[in-house]
């Protein structure tokens, strides 16, 4: 018996990363995994290889007709959500104020923080009637901390995300519901093709894998119900921006 068996889980952002890592990992559990990201290609991929029920199950987050129409799907034909993974979301290379532009802005807080409220206004309803149920948001360490690699919107936005899984607990914990933000530090996904400076192949070995952070979301979902880890940090050991300040200590 696995400790996911007969668990429902919905995980955006489910083609590549950590999603990818996160749905793996979930449905190695036994969960059946409900995949969603906008393009349909890298989701069949990721279904073919997983050996358990899945949906594939394509969608604009940022879209909220999109999510509820995914939501209503899981209601239907699911019966049930137990687990939903928020963890969809985005970087744009204009980062900086001299480059930033309002449609910039637009895509970052929908793509980060609207996508992720939408979710959950999407996801609750079920977890209500359950009285149960289980929100992982992956936020960022830009989410609590402000540096100069992110860019403001970004940053923003998972800012956003960090308080509005707080707020989630502070409402919903008489629903017997619980939510836990995830920060992770550098990871290496597709996302970082966004830099506007390229990454090197030595930098991007020395940054957490998306089983990493799949792994912390798996730990995370097969807690106890009366147990909520409210927030959450991973980062690499190497840490570039605190091997980087140790270097301007010595100049
Ligand atoms: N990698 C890092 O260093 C790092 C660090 C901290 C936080 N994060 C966060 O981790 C999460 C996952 O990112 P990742 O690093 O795994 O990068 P990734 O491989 O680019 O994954 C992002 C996924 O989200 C999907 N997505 C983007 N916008 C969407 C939308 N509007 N609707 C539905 N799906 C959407 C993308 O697929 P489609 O393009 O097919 O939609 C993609 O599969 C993001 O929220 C990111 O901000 C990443």
């Amino acid at each position: 018996m696995k400790r996911l068996n007969g668990k429902v889980a919905w995980v955006t952002g489910a083609g590549t990363g950590i999603g990818e890592a996160a749905a793996l990992a979930l449905a190695g559990e036994g969960a059946t995994v409900v995949l969603t990201g906008r393009r349909r290609g890298p989701l069949d991929n990721l279904a073919a290889r997983i050996d358990g029920p899945t949906q594939v199950q394509p969608g604009d987050m940022t879209v909220s007709a999109e999510v509820d129409g995914i939501a209503a799907f899981i209601k239907a034909e699911l019966g049930c959500l137990d687990i939903l993974v928020a963890n969809a979301g985005l970087n744009i290379p204009e980062r900086d104020w001299s480059n930033l532009t309002a449609a910039g802005v637009d895509t970052l807080i929908q793509g980060n923080l609207c996508s992720a409220f939408y979710c959950t206004i999407a996801a609750l309803p079920m977890m209500r009637a359950q009285q149960d149920g289980l929100l992982i948001h992956t936020s960022s360490v830009a989410g609590r901390f402000i540096g100069g690699l992110s860019g403001a919107g970004y940053t923003a936005a998972k800012h956003g995300v960090v308080a509005m899984s707080h707020s989630i607990n502070m409402q919903e914990c008489v629903n017997g519901i619980r939510s836990c933000v995830v920060l992770p530090g550098e990871v290496e996904t597709p996302i970082l093709d966004k830099r506007p400076a390229p990454v090197s192949a030595e930098d991007r070995a020395s940054m957490l894998r998306p089983s990493d952070v799949g792994d912390l979301i798996l730990y995370v979902a097969c807690l106890p119900a009366h147990v909520v880890v409210n927030e959450v940090m991973i980062s690499p050991t190497w840490n570039r921006g605190y091997v980087a300040a140790l270097g301007r200590r010595g100049q």
